[in-house]
């Protein structure tokens, strides 16, 4: 049972008629903040587009103030950290890829701007995944041939963690979400790992789609105008041939 399948987050913004749940977004900005972003950019996402979740002006600038974006000192010339605003996009927290490989046993930790659409079922994998680190040996072929067999290269010592649903089943990323209360919801919500994992899950499928919903409901219009126009020349035809009886 290797293959595994990501069980479904069950989103707001799934279906036809889906929406996203402002409240869900913002826990998930919350989640990326306070733990992603120690490891993971989102440079397609500008902080002005926070606005799109609720937030209001002032509280747009206050948020980007608390991230530190690379300036260039206006005196000296040299490169350094200032405050971002409202413009500025979600900085990488290391300086090259080379950084990066460096603290991360290698990998280099995509941006997660695009990362649900880039993977398919996008959404319900990023939430497979921050819930489905799991033990190797638990996991056997068809034929009983345990998992360590199969992969020896997966086993603990190397460095890295064993995941079903990671596309080569080991991922040098360790599990992000430990445990219950990781952060503290400003909204009251328990922070279960569950439950934080399905919030950046849907905040990440805002970064990758934000059009989404408007895209579902221009759907609609479409189908609900064609309708229309289809009956209009049902009757036009009848109307036109009415005399050849
Ligand atoms: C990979 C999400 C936190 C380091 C990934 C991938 C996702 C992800 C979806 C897989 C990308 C793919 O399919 O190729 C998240 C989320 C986080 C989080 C949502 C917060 C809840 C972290 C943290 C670190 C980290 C805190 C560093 C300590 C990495 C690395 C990889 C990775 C190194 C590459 C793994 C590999 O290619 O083997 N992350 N991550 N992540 N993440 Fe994270």
């Amino acid at each position: 049972h290797l293959e595994a399948h990501a069980p479904a987050g069950g989103f707001d913004f799934d279906g036809p008629l889906g929406n996203w749940d402002a409240a869900q977004l913002q826990r998930g900005y919350q989640v990326y903040k306070e733990v992603c972003s120690a490891c993971h950019s989102l440079e397609y996402v500008a902080f002005r587009n926070l606005g799109e979740l609720g937030y209001s002006e002032d509280q747009i600038k206050a948020e980007a103030a608390s991230w530190q974006v690379p300036g260039i000192n206006g005196d000296t010339g040299e490169d350094e950290l200032r405050p971002a605003t409202g413009t500025d996009y979600f900085p990488s927290p290391y300086p090259n890829d080379v950084a990066a490989a460096a603290a991360n046993n290698n990998a280099i930790p995509p941006d997660l701007s695009l990362i649900t659409k880039a993977r398919e079922d996008g959404s319900n994998y990023v939430y497979s995944l921050l819930t489905g680190y799991d033990n190797p040996a638990t996991y056997a072929n068809e034929e009983g041939e345990a998992f360590a067999e199969m992969f020896p290269d997966s086993m603990p010592g190397t460095g890295l963690h064993f995941n079903p649903y990671f596309p080569n089943l080991n991922l040098a990323m360790a599990p992000p979400l430990t445990g219950a209360g990781q952060v503290t919801y400003a909204d009251g919500t328990e922070a279960t790992v569950s439950q934080m994992a399905k919030d950046v899950s849907a905040f990440l499928t805002w970064t990758a789609e934000p059009r989404l919903i408007e895209r579902k409901q221009t759907g609609w219009w479409v189908i609900i105008f064609t309708l229309f126009a289809t009956i209009l020349a049902w009757f036009a035809k009848k109307q036109v041939w009415a005399g050849l009886k």
